[in-house]
């Protein structure tokens, strides 16, 4: 079987703004991601995140090396239609996401793009609606919304598709602390359902309980590893630009021991309260 997303030496160059300006280049990029993996790809503003969440779902196209969803290279036409149902980028800013004039509209988009009969379409909207919790909100204009209510539809606009894999471009950003709860009770239901979820964000608390870690330094690979082995890093972690929680600060501040959890299950209890 395929890994549901592989990307193998993958790189890709932006091109240059203006003649003589630096250019941004993702460099060999390598990531395997199997169903139901929950991945954090940590880095500060512009170590290239969002150039990444593109190439995973095929927006981009890499330079070289290949991204293959379970199996299928997104260089391929003919395997445009089942990438994008497999693989839904949330993206950083909802707003960019939205084409539809109302959260209903919006919803139904994906699904008469592929032309799923009517009544079908409506049960999968209302059951989605439902389960984000914005069918009150069913006929308001998607830019009306608040920060969290507009991040709630830009997940359920992709997961009516049922994506295997969840590409999230900081989908804590903007949020009010009640928001980033609601919406983190959301993901973490989508996962233990068995949606895998590729996490990007320069917060390690919000990754804090995936599988495995890649933090990204200007377009490289600068450490993989598990949440828990990320104690051995913490001194680096400022030179990435991460934002770290306050329990790993005040342990680095302190002594040089790991801070005082016990194990990543409850140190992501902890957090996730
Ligand atoms: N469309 C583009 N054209 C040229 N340069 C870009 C483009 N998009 C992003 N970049 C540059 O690529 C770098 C990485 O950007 P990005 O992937 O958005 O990083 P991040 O999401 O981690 O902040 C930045 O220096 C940014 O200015
Ligand atoms: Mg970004």
């Amino acid at each position: 079987m395929p890994a549901l997303l592989a990307l193998q030496d993958v790189s890709y160059a932006h091109a240059r703004q203006r003649p003589g300006s630096a250019e941004f280049r993702l460099e060999e990029i390598n990531l395997q991601i199997e169903a139901g993996d929950f991945c954090g790809i940590l880095g500060a503003n512009g170590s290239g995140k969002s150039t990444l969440a593109r190439l995973c779902c095929g927006l981009y196209l890499p330079d070289s090396g290949e991204v293959l969803v379970e199996g299928c290279s997104t260089r391929q036409e003919e395997n445009r239609r089942r990438i994008r149902q497999a693989v839904g980028l949330v993206f950083q800013n909802p707003e960019n996401q939205f084409v539809a004039e109302t959260v209903t509209a919006e919803t139904a988009f994906a699904l008469e793009n592929l032309g799923v009969p009517p009544a079908e379409i409506r049960r999968r909207v209302r059951d989605t609606l439902d389960r984000f919790d914005l069918g009150h909100l069913a006929g308001m204009p998607p830019h009306r919304l608040s920060g969290g209510e507009k991040r709630r539809l830009s997940l359920a606009a992709l997961w009516v598709l049922r994506p295997r894999v969840l590409l999230l471009d900081e989908p804590l950003s903007m949020l009010d602390s009640g928001s980033k709860k609601k919406v983190c009770g959301f993901l973490q239901e989508l996962r233990r359902e068995g949606t895998a979820l590729l996490w990007f964000t320069s917060a390690f608390a919000e990754v804090a309980g995936a599988d495995h870690l890649l933090v990204l330094e200007a377009g490289k690979t600068a450490w993989q590893g598990r949440p828990g082995e990320f104690w051995g890093e913490v001194e680096k972690a400022n030179r990435w630009g991460i934002e770290l929680p306050p329990v790993y600060e005040i342990a680095a501040g302190l002594s040089q021991s790991p801070p005082p959890v016990a194990g990543e299950e409850e140190f992501v209890s902890w957090l996730w309260k």
